[in-house]
């Protein structure tokens, strides 16, 4: 007997795959019960990665299995998945024209923050969490690569989400950004999931190549 009830778990996959349309066979069949904190995704490229984070985030629907987060069926009840989460696409992409705190300002508004005083407060609070308070009245299209990524990131936690995923969040990152964000991970996941991927090369190809890479 499983003494786990499926509702303790915060995350649960039973299993979970995913076939598109022209044929490929993303995910084959996934279990994986997260209960609390961080989790890291790894895999090479094509491993998954993205396909699984999508299925959580209720843009794609498996095609078999299933998928719960705090007990709620991702394609049953997408709406309350999607009201309890925020997400960090591996492409994100925003409006260039504006400016950083004018990005946070669209996004904030489409999660129903309507007032706009606490939501000017929340915009110069993620601000601050990410490290561009300074970058602040910058237009996105000026920030650098690993700035505009940290935006992207702001823009995941603008509404205090109990899962937060994040697809490549330290892509582009220097390293003292990558160990500032690390630390920033931890500090998140004491009390809310997140999950992130990251690219790892497999180890086989990598001894056998001998690339450094
Ligand atoms: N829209 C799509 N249509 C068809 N096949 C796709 C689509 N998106 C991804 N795939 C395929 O599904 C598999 C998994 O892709 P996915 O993007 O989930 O991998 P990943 O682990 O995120 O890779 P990466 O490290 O490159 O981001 C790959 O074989 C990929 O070619
Ligand atoms: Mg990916």
């Amino acid at each position: 007997m499983n003494a786990r009830t499926p509702t303790k778990d915060k995350i649960s996959l039973e299993g979970l795959s995913l076939r598109y349309a022209s044929g490929v066979q993303a995910l084959d069949g996934v279990d994986l019960q997260i209960e609390s904190g961080l989790f890291g995704l790894l895999g090479p490229n094509g491993a998954g990665k993205t396909t699984l984070m999508r299925i959580l985030t209720t843009l794609l629907k498996p095609t078999a299995g299933m998928a719960r987060v705090f007990g709620h069926d991702v394609v049953r009840n997408a709406g309350q998945v999607r009201s309890m989460l925020g997400y960090l696409p591996q492409d994100f992409q925003t409006y260039d024209q504006l400016k950083a705190w004018e990005v946070l300002d669209y996004y904030a508004i489409l999660n129903g923050m309507t007032e706009r005083k606490p939501r000017r407060t929340r915009i110069d609070e993620v601000l601050t969490l990410v490290g561009l308070a300074d970058k602040r009245n910058q237009r996105a299209s000026q920030l650098s690569g690993g700035m505009y990524r940290r935006l992207g990131v702001a823009q995941a936690l603008l509404t205090n989400a109990k899962l937060l995923i994040f697809d490549e969040p330290t892509a582009g990152l220097d390293p003292a950004q990558r160990v500032r964000f690390r630390n920033f991970l931890g500090e998140l996941s004491r009390d809310r999931v997140v999950i992130l991927s990251r690219t790892s090369s497999p180890i086989s190809a990598r001894s056998a190549t001998n690339s450094p890479y």
